[in-house]
C-alpha cells in the first residue's frame, strides 16, 4: 500500500474528553498505519502526491461495539414493548429468516453498505443462529473490507422452536466457522451467546471452552433490563449474579477480551468483577430508550475504571449511525442528571465521541485516533460551505454530530483502504 497523504482539517479524540483539532494539516500513512501530522509537510514528503479535501473534516472511522446484522429490517418495529416481548413478538421470528442463505446474502450485503454509509468501519455484530447465513456474513464484510468480530449466536433454550439450536450442534458449528473464518487479519470471529436465559449451563460451558481453546473474545448481553436479571437468578439459582454466570463459565475476561451490552442494573460485586477481569461494557443509548431498559449511569461506570464504548444495538436502536448514538448518550446522561440531581455531570460530546471512537476501538488495537502508529481507519465528512464557512472547527464537528447524516460522509478508509468513495 506504501505511502499516503491527505490533507483536510483533522479531529479526534487521544483521551477521554480531549479534542485535538488540526486545521489544514497533513496526515501521512505507511503502510495504512498513521506515521504522523504535520501542518507543514516535512521535506522528505515534499514530492509526494497529496489527497486534499480542501476545508472538509477528517475524522476517525466510528465503531459500533453491538449491533445485529440480522436485524437491520425490524428497525422501528415493535419498539412499544420491553425487552422479553420484543425478542418474542418480533425478533427470534426476524432472525429465523436468516435460515434462507439467500435472504441473509441480501440483508446482509444491504447491511454492510449501510454500515459504510454511515460512517462505520469496524463493529461488533451478531448475526444469527444459523451457519451458513453466518459464514456469508463473514464473506460479505471480508469483501467489502470493513473491521468486524462476527459471532454466530448460541441459543439452545428458552426460545421458540424454529430458532432453538441442539447443544451439541451450536457448539460443532460454532467451531467449524472458527476453522473456517479464523485466519482472517480484519474479519474475526467472536463467541456469541445470546445472554444467559437462552443458554443451558452445559453451552456456556462448552462456548468457554472454545474461548480457552482458540483465546477468542466473547460478546454478549448483560443487566439490560429488570425482568430479564430476575429471570437469570430463577435460571442460576445457584450463581449470586448475572455478571458471576458468564464468570463462571469462563465468558467474562478469562481467556480473551469480553464484551458486555447494557450494564445497567449492576450491582457492587459485579462492578468490581467487570474492573477487576477488565470486561468492556457498552452502552446503547438509543436501545435502552426505545425498549424503556432502563439508563446506564455512564460517568459512575467510568469513574470507576471501568472501560465503557458505544453501540448502536440495532435493531432495538432504529437507527445505524453512531454519530446519533454519541448524542443520544449525551442526552441521556443529562436526563439522568434531570431526575436524578445526585449524579455527576452528563457526557460531553467529546467524551461521547470518543466512547465511539479510540475507546470502542481498543477492541480492535490500535484503532480509532490518528495518533502515531493507529490504523488509518477514517471518514470524510463535508457540510454546505454556506453554513459550515462561519463556524469554527470544534463548532462544524458538533454540527456533524447533531445535524449531519450519511449525505455528510463522502469517504471512508479502514487500514488506508478505502471503502466507500462517492465523490471527489
Ligand atoms: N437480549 C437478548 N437478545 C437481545 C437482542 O437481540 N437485543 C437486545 N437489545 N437485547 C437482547
Ligand atoms: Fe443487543
Amino acid at each position: 500500500m506504501g505511502l499516503q497523504i491527505f490533507k483536510g482539517n483533522i479531529i479526534f479524540a487521544p483521551a477521554p474528553g480531549e479534542l485535538k483539532i488540526c486545521a489544514r494539516s497533513h496526515i501521512v500513512v505507511k503502510d495504512g498505519i498513521v506515521e504522523g501530522i504535520y501542518e507543514r509537510l516535512p521535506e522528505e514528503y515534499g514530492k509526494e502526491p497529496v489527497k486534499d479535501y480542501g476545508e472538509r473534516l477528517i475524522l476517525p472511522g466510528f465503531v459500533d461495539l453491538h449491533v445485529h446484522a440480522s436485524q437491520l429490517y425490524q428497525c422501528g418495529l415493535g419498539l412499544d414493548r420491553e425487552l422479553i416481548d420484543w425478542l418474542n413478538d418480533y425478533t427470534f421470528y426476524v432472525e429465523s429468516r436468516f435460515s434462507d442463505p439467500a435472504y441473509a446474502r441480501e440483508a446482509y450485503s444491504l447491511f454492510a453498505d449501510e454500515l459504510v454509509r454511515q460512517g462505520t468501519v469496524r463493529a461488533c455484530i451478531f448475526a444469527t443462529i444459523h451457519k451458513e447465513s453466518t459464514g456469508l456474513l463473514f464473506e460479505i464484510l471480508q469483501e467489502k473490507g470493513i473491521g468486524a468480530f462476527v459471532g454466530k449466536v448460541n441459543m439452545d433454550r428458552n426460545c421458540p422452536d424454529f430458532l432453538q439450536e441442539e447443544t451439541e450442534v451450536s457448539i460443532k458449528e460454532t467451531e467449524e466457522l472458527i476453522a473456517r473464518y479464523g485466519r482472517h487479519p480484519l474479519v474475526k470471529p467472536i463467541l456469541t451467546p445470546r445472554f444467559a436465559p437462552a443458554c443451558s449451563g452445559e453451552l456456556l460451558k462448552a462456548i468457554g471452552d472454545l474461548a480457552k481453546k482458540y483465546n477468542l473474545p466473547v460478546q454478549s448481553h448483560l443487566s439490560e433490563n429488570p425482568r430479564e436479571v430476575e429471570w437469570v437468578r430463577e435460571l442460576f439459582p445457584s450463581h449470586p449474579t448475572y455478571s458471576d454466570v458468564y464468570l463462571d463459565f469462563g465468558l467474562f475476561g478469562r481467556y480473551a477480551p469480553a464484551l458486555m451490552a447494557h450494564g445497567i442494573y449492576l450491582t457492587d460485586r459485579e462492578l468490581d468483577l467487570i474492573k477487576a477481569n477488565d470486561v468492556m461494557l457498552v452502552h446503547c443509548p438509543e436501545s435502552n430508550i426505545n425498549l424503556a431498559s432502563g439508563i446506564m449511569p455512564v460517568r459512575k461506570w467510568l469513574n470507576r475504571g471501568i472501560r465503557v464504548g458505544l453501540g448502536s444495538d440495532v435493531g432495538a436502536s432504529h437507527n445505524l449511525a453512531m454519530s446519533k448514538a454519541i448524542v443520544r448518550a449525551v442526552q441521556l446522561s443529562k436526563l439522568l442528571k434531570i431526575f436524578s440531581p445526585r449524579h455527576e455531570k452528563p457526557l460531553t460530546i467529546a467524551e461521547a465521541f470518543y466512547m465511539a471512537t479510540k475507546g470502542g476501538g481498543s477492541f480492535f488495537g490500535k484503532v480509532g485516533s490518528f495518533e502515531k502508529g493507529y490504523s488509518f481507519d477514517a471518514v470524510i465528512v463535508e457540510d454546505d460551505p454556506r453554513i459550515a464557512g462561519g463556524l469554527s472547527l470544534e463548532e462544524q464537528f458538533q454540527r456533524f454530530l447533531y445535524t449531519g447524516d450519511a449525505n455528510n460522509i463522502i469517504a471512508c478508509f479502514v487500514a488506508g483502504r478505502q471503502l466507500g468513495l462517492r465523490c471527489d
